[in-house]
């Protein structure tokens, strides 16, 4: 099943308290391990899963403009925390607390990425929500080639009012 063959669904399924979901990639997003909750919430067998690139279970209503700013960081060599919006096999979603950072060999070069998600807040969720539409109307109306631009400028826009860094956004809800 191709992801762009997936129909999203409103069924939502919430993680648990004390829940963590766990993945790898290789340095190009290539799923190389998935714990047994990433495989449960998935609804992927763990051998679809393993050289699938990560974006499998992306959801249509995030941003591209959120996972730009994730690889950025990433690749930079630092760590980032995210609320992404995922979807299951089945169409149904599921919302995270991703904290994504690289992994690093002896000499200090990146050699993949890990992620641990954890149950969000539910006020988190309900005020990132219009964030997220905001900056997924923006990346429709401009196009593909502009729409990680127009996302990244809605969310620079409201960091600037609310005088926040994305971290400080992120933590604070
Ligand atoms: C370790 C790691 C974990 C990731 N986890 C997710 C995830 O849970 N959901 C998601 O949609 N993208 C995740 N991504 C980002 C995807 O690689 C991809 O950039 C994103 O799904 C957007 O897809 P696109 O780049 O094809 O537009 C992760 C990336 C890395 C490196």
């Amino acid at each position: 099943m191709k992801r762009q063959d997936i129909v999203p669904t409103q069924n939502e399924r919430l993680m648990r308290e004390g829940d963590f979901i766990v993945s790898k990639t290789d340095t190009k997003g290539l799923i190389t391990y998935g714990n047994p909750i990433f495989i449960e919430f998935s609804g992927y067998t763990e051998a679809e899963l393993i050289g699938s690139q990560h974006n499998i279970i992306r959801h249509p209503d995030m941003p591209r403009a959120a996972f730009k700013l994730v690889w950025d960081t990433i690749q930079s060599g630092k760590e980032v925390f995210a609320y992404v919006k995922n979807m299951a096999r089945d169409g149904s979603c599921y919302w995270v607390l991703a904290h994504v950072a690289p992994d690093f060999d002896p000499d200090g070069r990146i050699v993949g990425y890990t992620s641990v998600r954890r149950c969000p807040r539910r006020s988190a969720i309900e005020a990132l929500i219009p964030v997220y539409q905001r900056m997924l109307d923006a990346e429709k109306a401009a196009g593909a080639r502009d729409a990680i631009a127009a996302g990244s400028r809605v969310l620079a826009d409201l960091l600037t009012e609310k005088g926040m860094t994305y971290e400080e956004l992120v933590l604070a809800l």
